[in-house]
């Protein structure tokens, strides 16, 4: 049951890192600024939620529409990408973290590629914390690989297409081995999903907030998990159902 002494922490929290390039213009600064200055921000949100036991952390980097941004930008990206796989594994492995990369990794370059799949491999072993790092994904292309990949398994006669229900679906789109998405945030004012994770939200709660991603600190974390510790999450019940439950 949950109390005032014990608030609700989200088992798992996904979040669309929004207003680096805003961040930066408002400086009169390249944009690509505002994304190096939104590593920062990466950097204490992975902190936060390991010092107060979230389990899982589901972050969008780069989006699947991302790619038509203009070239410098994009490879702009992409520098600071590899970068930060140099610099920050080493630590995140001291502190327990299991990383993951979900999307449509065979887009990026192979040296890219192959520092991803080395991160995976290295941390797998981890338990302090989940963190996922969304890149080149897109809901829409996560619901798909999941159709096909049923598709696949009922032609080699594995799966009968009856079979095929709302848990045979989920076990094959991405995170499903982790906590459903309890929160998800967008930062940087704008009110939409940006082809984020669309299967994984149907139950998520949803939480916005006005600040650029690189001001992003422990004091905007803790509001949204203050809101999300006052929602009531009644999945269709009614208030007196979950109250009885509880
Ligand atoms: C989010 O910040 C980071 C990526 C999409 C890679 P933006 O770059 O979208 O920042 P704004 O929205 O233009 O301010
Ligand atoms: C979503 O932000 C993608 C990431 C944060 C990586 P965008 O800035 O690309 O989304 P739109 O263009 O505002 O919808
Ligand atoms: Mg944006």
């Amino acid at each position: 049951m949950q109390t005032d002494a014990a608030p609700r922490i989200p088992r798992h929290i996904a979040i669309v890192m929004d207003g680096n390039g805003r961040w930066a213009e408002r400086r009169r600064r390249p944009r690509s600024f505002g994304h190096r200055e939104g590593q920062k921000a990466v950097r204490a949100a992975v902190e936060y939620c390991r010092r107060r036991g979230v389990e899982a952390l589901t972050l969008f980097a780069f989006s699947s529409e991302n790619w038509k941004r203009p070239q410098g930008e994009v490879g702009a990206l992409m520098q600071l990408f590899l970068k930060a796989l140099e610099r920050e594994v080493d630590e995140l492995h001291a502190n327990g973290v299991r990383i993951a990369f979900v999307g449509d990794l065979s887009a990026f370059s192979p040296e890219l590629a192959a520092r991803m799949q080395a991160a995976m491999r290295r941390t797998q072993d981890n338990g302090a914390l989940r963190l996922n790092v969304a890149v080149n994904y897109g809901g829409r292309w996560d619901v798909v690989q999941a159709a096909r990949a049923l598709a696949q398994a009922a032609v080699r006669g594995e799966l009968a297409p009856e079979a095929i229900d709302e848990a045979a679906f989920a076990r094959h789109v991405c995170l499903a081995d982790q906590p459903p998405v309890d929160l998800f945030i967008r930062t940087g004012g704008e009110l939409r999903i940006s082809n984020f994770l669309l299967w994984q939200v149907a139950y998520a709660e949803l939480y916005f907030t006005d600040a650029l991603w690189p001001d992003v600190d422990a004091a905007v974390l803790d509001a949204a998990l203050a809101e999300y510790a006052r929602r009531e999450r009644r999945y269709g019940l009614t208030t007196a159902q979950v109250r009885a439950a509880s």
